[in-house]
């Protein structure tokens, strides 16, 4: 039989007292039944709901129907019910009394299993496109190389063909390093100002045949607006066999962009010029945007500025002059021969993604980010 709250005839300290305990053993006993979320709510609505809860009727019961001379100790005890209720109320019987339903619930979970794993982060949607397009590459048979973000003059430019006071140093806004005029110039450290350093770097390690993509950060001085960041990144590739020819850049970048953006697009190689390839190139991709239109409906498209093409990357047969400064680790332009290509992963992912800032790459703005998780 489910405990009532009886209405009380003898308001004794002994009817009172015996009244409490069997209130109590009828709660203990309750207590442990629940078996379900749904068992347990009912049973504290039986007990606590402000309407004809068990609580409430005490109060009708027991105080209210007290003879005044005896008001004071049953109000003591009405008080006493009511704490230890909510007490036992704000124990978590659910999950920490033995003797109930959910505990054994807990037991057959094997707690040797590994927990739920909550990521920690989001992959940045820069790294996130530079791991894309180091994947296209590695599918192509090439190995990943790195090396230093602070760089010496000798492997950011001399060895790169940039001849001491060349003016095509000019058109990479280095930042340098403070005091370092007492060095010999070679040995002056700057930011590097492209990935391009780590294709020397590599040569002096490792003998032909070649095939490596260098991802990482590069510094120029440009202040930041939206479309520039003295920090940005660029991912470089170096090709170096004996044999290799124009066509095999021209192949191995026209799969890759169509492996990056879509088998559709197509690829466009026009002169340029860099001291280090020869002859150089930049390449275009027909605007994945508007399709190479130009127009997006009745509007001009903005990414490709109504051209229909998208500059992405400049690239170039390895320069004779480059291959000198490794010739003694087997680079030889007399029996072998390359490609090279660089570009930046920064203007890629905001194309991929259709931002028109860069800036809010690098604000750390949660908002932003949590879009990418
Ligand atoms: N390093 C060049 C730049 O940053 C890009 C490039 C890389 C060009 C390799 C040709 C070959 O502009």
């Amino acid at each position: 039989m489910a405990y009532t709250v009886p209405k009380l005839k003898d308001f004794s300290t002994n009817a009172l007292t015996r009244a409490f305990l069997d209130l109590k053993s009828a709660f203990q006993e309750e207590v442990a039944k629940p078996r379900s979320e749904a068992e347990w709510k009912n049973f504290r609505d039986r007990w606590m709901a402000r309407k004809n809860g068990l609580l409430a009727q005490v109060n009708d019961l027991w105080l209210k129907a007290a003879p005044k001379e005896a008001k004071r100790e049953v109000g003591k005890l009405v008080n006493e019910v009511k704490q230890f209720v909510e007490q036992e109320f704000e124990i978590d019987h659910g999950w920490t009394n033995t003797a109930n339903a959910f505990s054994a619930t807990l037991q057959t979970v094997d707690i040797s299993l590994p927990g739920i794993r909550r990521s920690i982060d989001a992959e940045h949607p820069i790294i996130r496109t530079q791991n894309e397009i180091v994947r296209v590459f590695q599918d192509l048979g090439y190995s990943v190389a790195e090396g230093p973000v602070i760089e010496t003059d000798y492997y950011n430019f001399e060895a790169l063909n940039f001849p001491p006071n060349h003016p095509a140093r000019d058109t990479q806004d280095t930042l340098f390093l403070a005091n370092q005029e007492s060095k010999p110039r070679r040995e002056q450290l700057l930011l590097r100002t492209h990935t391009s350093p780590v294709q020397i770097r590599t040569m002096e390690k490792m003998k032909p045949p070649l095939r490596i993509l260098i991802p990482g950060k590069v510094h120029r001085n440009d202040p930041p607006d939206a479309s520039h960041s003295p920090m940005f990144h660029q991912v470089e590739g170096l090709a170096v066999d004996t044999n290799i020819t124009f066509g095999d850049l021209k192949g191995t970048l026209d799969h890759a962009m169509k492996a990056l953006f879509g088998s559709d697009v197509k690829t466009s190689f026009r002169p340029s010029f860099f001291p280090f390839t020869e002859p150089s190139a930049e390449m275009f991709v027909s605007c994945f945007i508007c399709g190479g239109s130009g127009k997006r409906g009745a509007d001009p498209c903005r990414p490709c500025k109504q051209t229909g093409w998208i500059e992405i990357l400049g690239c170039g047969m390895v320069d004779p002059n480059v291959f000198e400064f490794v010739k003694h680790n087997g680079y030889d332009p007399e029996n072998i021969s390359g490609f090279a290509f660089g570009m930046g992963v920064d203007r890629i992912a905001m194309l991929k993604y259709g931002l028109d800032d860069l800036q809010l790459f690098f604000q750390g703005d949660v908002r932003f980010l949590e879009q990418f998780g």
